[in-house]
Parts: C-alpha cells; sequence; structure tokens
C-alpha cells in the first residue's frame, strides 16, 4: 500500500481541501502517513494571501527535490491557492513537481488523480475508527464574490458558490456519526450562503438540530451579511457558539472604503450591537491589516479606537502585503514604510493584548461549559481555550467553574 504524506499552509478552509484530497488520495490506494521519509507521494497545500504564506510553501516545495530524487517513483502534488496563482510557472522553476492542483479545481481532483495515473490498489474505507478529533470542519461554500481591494482570494478561488443544502448536510452528518462533536462550517464569506429557501441561519440551525452535534462554529462571515434572521438564530439555538469571528481590518471610513469593504466603522459597530442585544456573552474576534497603501497615523488611531470601542475577545493582525493582481497593488502608490508599518502592528498588538486580556478576566467566577479536546483542555461556547483537570474524554461537554485566567486562557475546575 503506497503512503501519503499531506503539509498545508494557510487557513481552515485549506485544511478542510486537504481533507478532501486526501480522501480522493485514500480512493486511489494510498493511506495517510505522519512522516515525509515514509511517503510515496507528497501532497502540498499552498497559500497565497500575504507573500510570507506563500514564500513558505514556495521553499517547502524547493526542499522536496532532495526527498523525491532519494527514492524513484515518488510523487510531488502541489494544490491550493498559490498553485492556482503561479500554475505552469510552478513546474517551470521546479521540474520535480508532478502535478499542480489550483484550488478552483478541487471538485474535479478525484479525477486528475486517475487520469495521471496516480493510483494503487484502493483501500476500503470501512474499517475506519472515526475522527481522532471531536472537531470537523465541513465546507459551505467555496470562493468569494467580493473584491476588497488587498485580496487575492477572489482570483485565486474563483467566484462565490454555495453547496448543495443537503450535501452539507449529509457530510456533517457523516462526521458528526464518526464521532465529530463540534461542527464549523467553512467559507470565504461564509454567511452569505444560499441554497434555494435554506439561508446560512437555516443551514446552522439544521447542523445544530443533527445527532451528535452539540455545537456549531463557521468562519469567515462577513459583516455585510450580519442580519436579524442570523441575530434570532443565534438567540434560539444554544448549540450555535457564542463566538463570531467577524473581520473588520480597519477602523477608518477612509481605510474601510479604498479597502473596498461595502461598511463603515458605525454600520460595523452597529451589526456588533444587533449581535450582542440577541446574545449578550457572544465573544467578537476579527482581523486587522495595518500599513495599507496611504494609511495616515490619524487613520491607524482609529483602528487602535476601534479595538477599544469594540471589546474584541481576540483579533488576528496583519501588515499589508501587495499581492500581485489586486487593486491595490496595482495602485502602487502610498506605500506606508516597512518601518512605520512594523511600529504599527506592534502597537496594535499590545492594545489587542490589553483588550484580550480584559475580556477574558470577566470570565473569572463563572460558569462555563467546555468540550473537552483532549483529556485536560477544551474550549468553551466562546471560543476560550480552558485548562482543567477533568479525567473527561474527548468529545465530553462539562461544566465548570473558572479558578483563574492566564493571558486569554482559562483555568478551570469541573463542576460536580
Ligand atoms: N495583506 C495583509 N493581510 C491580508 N489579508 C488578506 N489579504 C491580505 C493582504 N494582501 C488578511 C485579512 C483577512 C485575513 C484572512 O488575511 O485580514 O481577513
Ligand atoms: Fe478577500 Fe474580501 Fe473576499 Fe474576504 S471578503 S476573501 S477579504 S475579497
Amino acid at each position: 500500500m503506497k503512503k501519503l504524506y499531506i503539509r498545508t499552509f494557510g487557513c481552515q478552509m485549506n485544511e478542510a481541501d486537504s481533507d478532501e484530497m486526501a480522501l480522493a488520495f485514500h480512493q486511489a490506494g494510498f493511506a495517510p502517513c505522519d512522516t515525509l521519509s515514509q511517503a510515496d507521494a507528497v501532497l502540498v497545500n499552498t497559500c497565497s494571501v500575504r507573500e510570507h504564506a506563500e514564500h513558505r510553501a514556495v521553499s517547502y516545495i524547493g526542499r522536496l527535490r532532495l526527498w523525491k530524487e532519494r527514492k524513484p517513483g515518488r510523487t510531488v502534488v502541489v494544490a491550493g491557492c498559490a498553485a492556482q496563482r503561479l500554475g505552469r510557472k510552478l513546474k517551470i522553476q521546479f521540474p520535480h513537481v508532478d502535478i499542480v492542483a489550483g484550488a478552483k479545481s478541487i471538485e474535479e481532483f478525484p479525477s486528475l488523480l486517475t487520469s495521471r495515473g496516480i493510483t494503487d490498489a484502493p483501500i476500503p474505507l470501512e474499517g475506519e475508527s472515526g475522527t481522532a478529533s471531536p472537531c470537523a470542519f465541513v465546507t459551505a461554500m467555496r470562493g468569494c464574490s467580493h473584491a476588497c481591494s488587498y485580496c487575492i482570494v477572489p482570483s485565486v478561488r474563483g467566484p462565490a458558490k454555495s453547496l448543495p443544502a443537503e450535501q452539507v448536510l449529509a457530510s456533517a452528518e457523516a462526521k458528526a456519526s464518526l464521532g465529530a462533536k463540534e461542527i464549523t462550517l467553512l467559507g470565504q464569506t461564509v454567511n452569505a450562503y444560499k441554497d434555494g429557501d435554506t439561508t446560512f441561519p437555516k443551514l446552522l440551525l439544521g447542523v445544530a438540530r443533527l445527532k451528535g452535534v452539540e455545537r456549531v462554529r463557521f468562519m469567515s462571515p462577513h459583516p455585510v451579511y450580519m442580519n436579524l434572521e442570523f441575530a434570532d438564530a443565534l438567540a434560539s439555538e444554544p448549540k450555535l457558539a457564542r463566538h463570531i469571528h467577524l473581520p473588520v481590518q480597519a477602523g477608518s471610513d477612509r481605510m474601510l472604503s479604498l479597502m473596498k469593504r461595502g461598511y463603515t466603522r458605525a454600520g460595523y459597530l452597529e451589526k456588533i450591537r444587533l449581535l450582542k442585544t440577541a446574545v449578550p456573552d457572544v465573544a467578537i474576534s476579527t482581523d486587522f491589516i495595518v500599513g495599507y497603501p496611504t494609511e495616515t497615523e490619524e487613520d491607524f488611531a482609529q483602528t487602535l479606537s476601534l479595538v477599544r470601542e469594540a471589546g474584541f475577545s481576540f483579533a488576528y493582525c496583519f501588515k499589508y502585503s501587495p499581492r500581485e493582481g489586486t487593486e491595490s497593488a496595482a495602485l502602487g502608490e502610498g506605500l506606508v514604510p516597512e518601518e512605520a508599518a512594523q511600529q504599527r502592528l506592534n502597537r496594535l498588538l499590545e492594545t489587542v493584548r490589553e483588550e484580550s486580556r480584559r475580556a477574558a478576566s470577566a470570565y473569572a467566577g463563572r460558569e462555563i461549559e467546555i468540550l473537552f479536546e483532549n483529556a485536560r483542555s477544551g474550549r468553551t461556547s466562546q471560543n476560550y481555550w480552558a485548562a482543567c483537570e477533568s479525567g473527561a474524554r474527548p468529545g465530553e461537554m462539562r461544566k465548570a467553574f473558572v479558578t483563574g485566567v492566564e493571558e486569554m486562557s482559562l483555568k478551570a475546575r469541573i463542576l460536580p
């Protein structure tokens, strides 16, 4: 039996795509393995969202040349966003790459393997012992139909497409029957989901009602689709996690407009109000980009003040990275000097850290529910890590009492 090693760069969407491609490899007779040295084939799933991410993936591919030469018959497959963006250039730069399968062609991946003769004796799927983790990802949407000026995603993943609701529910049900307790629905603008009458809130409620499902999360929604129907669904179904990762990107209206985000600072804060009114204990986290072209100190001050005003539980902060083919890279003007951008990033990280600590400290002395991912820790509905000596099995949901807060994670004691 041949063996496949997978190296995934980038977001959860890529993790889910890797799982899907692993299944295609499985059907082609490849069993997964944990180390590159054991493998007959390697699948590199790449990310292109920032230059740094793409660079890491590309240099990993470069290092595979020696691995391939060490044993005849080895196969290198490169997939994902950078594969889509660089296409044939990858094969020219790295002749040891056998197959380049861009992110847009994920649905054709199984037939691609067959047509390229990547097959061995098929391995039956029966007998698998269930998912290792109690948390599973399910793709609900692919692609993105927005055109944020800095973003490469629409060009490498194509326009937004909602998968049929039946397919999404069946996939979630299959994962739940294998032991998943938490399902995360994925899509680049996942809350824009629509299939006939099935809106995103309806889809979430459908997943929450599946047998075995204890908690439902999703990544990543876009603020413009946050509406009353969603807020009502959240309020009505406690299995929907009390955490929403809602990327804002910047705090100044001038930046938001240049970025083509489709909302203002006040509009974004209004969405948070809507959510917090429906579910007061909801935690909101976000993404920021600093140093977008022409960003001034005044614009940046608005980002810092938004962190203080919105009460985010957490934020991922990125330095602007020009991506070839995007609107902002084409402008090529007003670039913020590297040193200033780095300094702003550091200031933002510090402010985010202070605010996240403050938000986490509000849980001290409170009762929480932990979904254990291993014997000693798990996550709360608000997506905080909680450490707790419990003897619980992975996948068990237990009530606990918060005895302390460290940085952004909680320490807890199981309630009898
Ligand atoms: N530069 C920096 N950050 C970016 N992101 C997307 N494109 C870029 C870019 N060109 C960030 C956004 C997005 C997250 C996934 O990556 O914050 O929400
Ligand atoms: Fe990129 Fe904007 Fe689409 Fe998000 S919504 S994937 S940032 S274009």
